[in-house]
């Protein structure tokens, strides 16, 4: 723990070593239920915080596929299932007939994976299904489960290996707990 951004993380809650074994045991589950599928597999990247997660899982999945990326922001109106989905950049490709699947880095309310996931299917994907590797279900506000789980965790506020904090600590190579007192300050 030699770095600056070291210092601000209370403890590490998956190591490279962890982070390696949840990409596989993915990847392992994906590849199986997509092999015998005769529709085009198309991974739709949340950016940015899901980007190192996909390039791992997606290299533990032997399959032909393709990537595309989405950036949007979701705003909770209000309660329950109001709000709205900004979509900042969009797909370069149709995906009619495709099996979709969503990678997110984390699900926390819920809010941006059930608008994208409608969005998805309104345009007419074959399948549309959602792929996190952090799941805080303690914290979700709307009726909405992922079909690929990495690892379910309290709720408390992580960084690193693509997640940030006011756009820090993406890079780490871990994941781990933020010190409150770094956003209480
Ligand atoms: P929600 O599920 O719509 O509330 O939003 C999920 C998004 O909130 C994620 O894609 C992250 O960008 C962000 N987020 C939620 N919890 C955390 C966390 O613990 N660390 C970093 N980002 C988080
Ligand atoms: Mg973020």
């Amino acid at each position: 723990m030699n770095n600056k951004m070291n210092r601000d993380i209370e403890y590490v809650l998956a190591d490279r070593e962890l982070l390696g074994d949840i990409c596989e045991k993915l990847g392992k589950q994906i590849t199986e239920d997509y092999r015998n599928s005769e529709h085009p597999l198309v991974f739709v990247i949340v950016l940015k915080g899901s980007v190192y997660f996909a390039a791992d899982l997606i290299r533990c999945i032997p399959l032909p596929c393709e990537m595309e990326f989405m950036k949007v922001s979701s705003y909770g109106a209000g309660t329950e299932t109001s709000g709205f989905i900004q979509v900042h950049l969009d797909l370069k490709r149709d995906i009619t007939n495709c099996d979709v699947i969503i990678i997110e880095d984390i699900i926390d309310s819920g809010r941006t994976l059930e608008k994208l996931s409608h969005l998805l299917e309104d345009r007419g994907a074959h399948s549309v299904k959602c792929c996190t590797l952090f799941d805080k279900p303690e914290r979700r506000q709307v009726d909405l489960n992922a079909d690929y789980v990495g690892m379910r965790i309290p709720d408390e506020f992580i960084v690193g290996y693509g997640l940030d904090y006011d756009e820090k600590y993406r890079n780490l190579p871990y994941v781990g707990v933020l010190k409150p007192c770094v956003y209480s300050k």
